[in-house]
């Protein structure tokens, strides 16, 4: 969480709800808060170091956090805010986690992609986009960054018995929303449409739930998934040579090669 104190009001909902539940009990786990906030590299660095240290293994990770066509902001490391949170946060902390998971194997990496990649490019003249900030543009970037990063790194764990796959969630009323602005009397009509629309957060978890744990897809990598069932992708989502060159180039940008 970056919010300690929000984060502890969920946990203890979760563990209420569990608590209440016939299947669940004390001895099934323990839920820790930890703080990790991916628009931060020392953060994301610390973060890891910690679980490193505390957890003998690690069976999934899931990449969900993302930030949705905010305004032109830069992360604490001077990267454009929806390619620094949604690609370049994840990349450091899968990466600094890799040990782990292989050491854990079988174990899966899980990617929360979206549809809205289509209208993305990669283009690495201006990744930062200094030159031009369009913020639809620079969301379908990190979520077609996403989907590259899971295809090349599907590649690198071929034969490690670690899998990761992409996912779209589908349209979920959720907070994603936030720095979008609706114009006032459009509001009733959006809260309509959404409710009778959009996916709950439960039915927008399924897909993930699904690559997280279901043993259809075990040793099943490197592809995007919808409803819980695989989807074609573009052509420029599957370029080898752009997932090849991103990888290399987020590696430098995080600091992982100098
Ligand atoms: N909702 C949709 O219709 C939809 C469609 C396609 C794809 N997706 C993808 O689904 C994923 C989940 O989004 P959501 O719909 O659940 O949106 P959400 O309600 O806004 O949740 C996003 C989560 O990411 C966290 N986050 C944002 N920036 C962060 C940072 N710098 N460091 C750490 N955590 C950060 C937020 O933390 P705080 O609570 O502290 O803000 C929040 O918990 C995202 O990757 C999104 O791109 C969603
Ligand atoms: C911003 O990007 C979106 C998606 O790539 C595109 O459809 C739109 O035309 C762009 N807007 C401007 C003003 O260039």
């Amino acid at each position: 969480c970056r919010d300690r104190a929000r984060a502890e009001s969920a946990a203890r909902d979760i563990r209420a709800e569990l608590g209440t539940c016939a299947a669940g009990s004390a001895h099934d786990g323990d839920l820790l808060v930890r703080e990790l906030d991916l628009a931060s590299l020392r953060s994301v660095r610390r973060f890891c170091h910690r679980v490193l240290q505390e957890e003998p293994r690690l069976d999934v990770l899931i990449n969900n956090a993302g930030i949705f066509q905010c305004p032109y902001m830069k992360t604490e490391d001077g990267f454009e805010m929806q390619f620094g949170v949604n690609h370049l946060g994840h990349f450091l902390l899968t990466n600094l986690l890799l040990g782990l998971l292989k050491s854990s194997a079988p174990s899966r990496v899980v990617v929360v992609s979206s549809k809205l990649y289509k209208y993305g490019e990669i283009n690495f003249d201006d990744l930062n986009s200094e030159m031009n900030y369009n913020r639809s543009f620079c969301y379908s970037r990190s979520k077609l960054a996403n989907i590259l990063f899971t295809n090349e790194l599907a590649r690198r764990l071929e034969g490690t018995g670690v899998t990761v796959n992409a996912l779209h969630p589908g349209i979920c009323r959720t907070n994603l929303g936030r720095h979008v602005n609706v114009p006032l009397l459009a509001k009733p009509l959006l809260s309509f449409v959404s409710w009778a629309f959009f996916k709950t957060p439960l039915e927008g978890a399924q897909t993930s739930i699904y690559l997280a744990s279901s043993p259809d897809v075990e040793s099943v990598s490197g592809k995007y998934f919808g409803n819980c069932k695989e989807e074609e992708l573009l052509p420029k989502a599957m370029d080898d040579l752009v997932a090849r060159k991103l990888w290399d180039i987020s590696e430098v940008m995080v600091g992982l090669l100098k």
